[in-house]
């Protein structure tokens, strides 16, 4: 969709299947029925609505294949401030930033970032060194596309379960991507996570709450607790916050998240312990 072509209210449920959502659902996607077919309605401004077949959303995408083709067509299927997740200023990223004070100088990763603008705050406070990670080239042109090009900021195009990290970040951020690994994904995500952070480096994480969507995107989501989440990561990190916060969706629904920040000890730290 063209930067002109603006979505009307309808696509705020860009990523919502066209199955009728289960009544008093906490606002997530509706849930299609397993081998039916997952697509997207969407309306344009002045135009007739067309409609988007994903990929045959069955069930959880276990192929890297599968997956980047799901997210590219998401991202190409609707403009990045109508996804669900969109959030017009990343609010809770930010405050937990300055609660593990990660300075300017750090450097900052952000796992499936998406289109998100976590990226241009991130630059207007003064940080120099901000990569985005996105298995979605499309989502990620949309961003490269808004901030211009700037050496401060690399971009990324990879899965992050097969994603090989080639140096150390001070920050790893993750807001709405890890909940939809499981099984021995979990294992692979944390695996790049300890190859990724710095010693003494941190990491904040966002995924629906216990009591948020089963669903997003068409596709099954792990929901999370503030415990839950911090036992991802391995003992060497301390969860120093965790937040409790309710997204509104572009269309107006409600999706509680739990978010962790948490600290790894450095070397130096882990023999006194
Ligand atoms: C719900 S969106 C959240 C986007 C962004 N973090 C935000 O808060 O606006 C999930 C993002 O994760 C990306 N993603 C999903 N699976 C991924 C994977 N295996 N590797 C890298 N990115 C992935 C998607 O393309 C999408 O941009």
């Amino acid at each position: 969709m063209k930067g002109t072509e603006r979505p009307s209210e309808a696509l705020q449920t860009a990523l919502r299947p066209l199955h009728p959502p289960p009544p008093g659902g906490a606002g997530g996607a509706a849930q299609p029925s397993p081998g039916s077919p997952v697509a997207l309605r969407l309306h344009r401004a002045g135009s007739a609505s067309a409609t988007v077949r994903l990929t045959s959303v069955t069930d959880h995408l276990s192929s890297p294949d599968q997956r980047a083709r799901h997210w590219e067509n998401v991202h190409e299927g609707s403009s990045p401030d109508a996804v669900s997740w969109y959030q017009p200023e990343p609010v809770v990223s930010l405050e937990l930033l300055d609660v593990l004070g990660v300075a300017p100088e750090s450097a900052v990763i952000d796992i499936g970032g998406g289109a998100s603008v976590l990226v241009d705050r991130l630059l207007a406070r003064g940080f120099t060194d901000v990569t985005v990670l996105d298995i979605s080239d499309a989502a990620l042109r949309a961003g490269r596309q808004r901030v211009g090009s700037d050496p401060r900021v690399t971009w990324i195009t990879e899965d992050l379960l097969s994603w090989e990290p080639a140096r150390h970040y001070d920050l790893w951020h993750d807001r709405a991507a890890f909940h939809f690994l499981s099984g021995t994904e979990v294992d692979m995500y944390r695996n790049v996570l300890l190859r990724a952070v710095a010693p003494g480096g941190s990491v904040i994480m966002a995924a629906f709450a216990p009591d948020g969507p089963e669903r997003c995107s068409g596709l099954p989501v792990t929901r999370y607790s503030a415990d839950e989440l911090g036992a991802v990561l391995e003992s060497s990190f301390q969860v120093v916050e965790h937040r409790r916060e309710v997204h509104t969706t572009p269309a107006g629904a409600a999706q509680p998240f739990t978010w962790i920040a948490a600290r790894r000890s450095s070397p130096r730290h882990r023999r006194r312990a």
